[in-house]
């Protein structure tokens, strides 16, 4: 991530944003069951929010920096916080019984990779797991945070056949201004 992003991701007005609009709008009726993986948790304002719905969760995330530090923040409790590559993750098949990716499928350097990633989800969920997550839509604004930084917006038209091309079904999309979100079932 760039500076600027980096700043708002971890800044007051966004840690409101996804408690009171974020959250609750894409984990409406999504069961979570005990244990959810969490892609991408950055500075883990999303992790706080979501480590007090579950009773394990384990946060994947690349950047060693981030990684590091969320993991030193959340020493003492149930959460572990694993440095790693939402593409290729070291868990067993079937381990999670939900997985969410908030703004963070953009990160990802091109439509391969994040359909590589899908499948990865695919294959650590249990049968009947959902997978929920949400990212911005292509805009200006969004280029703009990304100078200098990789950006590979989803278009929320083909991701239902990018999900099912990966396993998953009972698929669901919805949009608000500037951002999409969506939930699919892992099928087995
Ligand atoms: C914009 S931040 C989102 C942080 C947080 N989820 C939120 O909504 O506030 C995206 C995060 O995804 C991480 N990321 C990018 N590619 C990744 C990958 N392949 N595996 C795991 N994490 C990745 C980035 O390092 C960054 O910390």
């Amino acid at each position: 991530m760039n500076l600027v992003h980096h700043w708002l991701c971890s800044s007051t007005p966004w840690r409101h944003v996804l408690k009171r609009e974020i959250l609750p709008w894409v984990l409406a009726g999504v069961p979570l069951g005990e244990d959810l993986l969490e892609l991408g948790p950055g500075p883990g304002l999303t992790t706080d929010l979501l480590r007090a719905m579950v009773s394990h969760l384990t946060a994947v995330e690349i950047d060693f920096g981030l990684a590091s530090r969320l993991a030193g923040r959340l020493r003492n409790t149930d959460a572990r916080v694993i440095q790693g590559d939402a593409t290729a993750m070291p868990f067993a098949e079937s381990t999670f019984t939900s997985a969410a990716a908030f703004t963070m499928l953009h990160h990802l350097d091109g439509p391969a990779l994040q359909d590589r990633m899908f499948r990865e989800v695919h294959r650590v969920l249990r049968p009947g797991g959902t997978f929920a997550g949400t990212d911005g839509l292509n805009s200006r604004a969004m280029r703009l945070l990304h100078i200098a930084d990789v950006f590979t917006p989803i278009d929320p038209a083909a991701l239902q056949a990018r999900l099912e091309e990966a396993g998953f079904r009972e698929i669901s999309v919805d949009m608000k201004p500037g951002r999409f979100c969506f939930r699919a079932v892992a099928v087995k």
